[in-house]
């Protein structure tokens, strides 16, 4: 519940400006006060008549007249409000945010306030893609700023990828955890999920049987305690969970650059079932079946992205945390494997066909760290998850 909290919220002008009128009224059903602030050109997407209704107060225009009593008046407002949102958070105004720009109303606000900000992103795929966007969302993340999204889906112009919006009750739920007094508030984490396909021609991959169940939960949780969670994720049957920052991959080398690029974080969880071979080198056509016989695949090393991480310099995060899903002997072989991976702790369970627990929904795990193996009982991934994350939570607080 958000009762009694003053969120600012910034309606930057593209064509997601819509989907700020029912996040207006998500937080204010959440008992939010909600202030919003139009930029000049989002009042080309939405009207300040539409926005001020549903917030049942004045919206702001970006009329930039700081000789305007009531526009100090608002700067004062930034200050006393809990947390800003800029949704949508266009190209231009991520660009003004990291470059310290105050030339209107929206980023004279964003300038002169100490208070918490949420950014949720909508733009062209290729804007979002762009070197200059990607280098501002960098230098915003080190300055602070949180954000929630984009998504990757059909885009209103047509395209598709990364830079949907995320849905207003996704950013509902970043709201309340940046707003949360949870103990991962305040902490970035990185967690992997899910398979990862290894094309061998443009329709044929090689897979695994991971649902990305458990990792989805995990990232679940750690938001849940207020962490700022990056969810690098293969093609895994579950959605992602809401509040998170998603980042889809297919590949092995995909999953790898990824978490590069959202490191350096105060933890990672590598939940993701990494397929340890990738087809040497995928036919960029269709195979057919030729009188020649069978065709070979020869196979190369994926990155193992758990050891490289463990074993980083100044980017390893202070706590890493892999998974091993083992069929035998399950302790001594996951406690091998945390040494030879050099993670700090290893999340250790039994796949064995018996024990239904790839694809289902109970997990039992055994954690294995420097202090030996916790055995836990059998219970639902969700469970375990927040189990897990609370362990965390307690781990980077010591
Ligand atoms: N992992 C990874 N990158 C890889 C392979 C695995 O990051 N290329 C991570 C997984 O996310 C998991 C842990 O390493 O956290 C264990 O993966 P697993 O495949 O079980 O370990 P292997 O080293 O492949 O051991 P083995 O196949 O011998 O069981």
């Amino acid at each position: 519940m958000l009762s009694s909290k003053r969120i600012l919220l910034i309606i930057g002008g593209g064509i997601a400006a819509y989907k700020s009128l029912d996040l207006i009224r998500r937080l204010r059903e959440r008992g939010a006060d909600v202030t919003p602030v139009l930029t000049r050109a989002a009042g080309e997407f939405v009207t300040p008549l539409s926005v001020s209704a549903l917030a049942g107060e004045k919206g702001y225009r970006d009329l930039f007249d700081l000789t305007d009593e009531a526009e100090m008046g608002h700067i004062q407002l930034s200050r006393s409000a809990d947390l800003i949102v800029v949704a949508p958070a266009t190209a231009d105004l991520m660009g003004k945010m990291a470059a310290g720009l105050a030339n209107d109303l929206a980023s004279t606000l964003l300038m002169a306030t100490d208070t918490p900000v949420l950014c949720a992103p909508a733009m062209n795929v290729r804007m979002w893609t762009h070197p200059a966007t990607q280098r501002n969302l960098k230098q915003l993340q080190a300055d602070g700023v949180r954000f929630v999204g984009p998504n990757e889906g059909d885009m209103a112009c047509g395209e598709y990828g990364p830079g949907r919006m995320s849905e207003p009750l996704e950013i509902v739920t970043a709201v309340e955890a940046r707003l949360s007094a949870g103990p991962l508030a305040g902490r970035r984490v990185l967690v992997t999920s899910g398979p990862t396909h290894e094309p061998i021609d443009p329709v044929r991959y090689i897979a695994n049987r991971s649902s990305g169940a458990q990792g989805a939960a995990v990232a679940r949780a750690l938001a849940e305690l207020g962490a700022e969670v990056t969810f690098v994720t293969g093609p895994a049957d579950v959605p992602p969970p809401a509040g998170v920052r998603v980042v889809p991959v297919e590949t092995a080398q995909q999953m790898s650059d990824a978490v590069d690029a959202a490191l350096p974080v105060d933890a990672g969880i590598f939940a993701a079932a990494v397929a340890d071979w990738r087809v040497a080198s995928a036919s960029d056509k269709k195979l057919k079946k030729s009188r020649d016989g069978l065709p070979v695949l020869e196979f190369a090393e994926n990155p193992d992205i758990l050891k490289r991480v463990s074993g980083m310099g100044v980017n390893r995060p202070p706590l890493v945390v892999g998974f091993a899903a083992e069929t035998d002997n399950v302790i001594e072989h996951a406690t091998a494997k945390r040494l030879r991976k050099g993670c700090d702790w290893i999340v250790a369970n039994d796949v064995s066909p018996a024990t239904g627990i790839m694809g289902g929904s109970e997990n039992a795990v055994i954690l294995i760290s420097d202090n030996g193996a916790e055995e836990w009982p059998r219970m639902g991934k969700g469970e375990v998850a927040r189990r897990l994350a609370a362990k965390i939570a307690d781990a980077l607080a010591g």
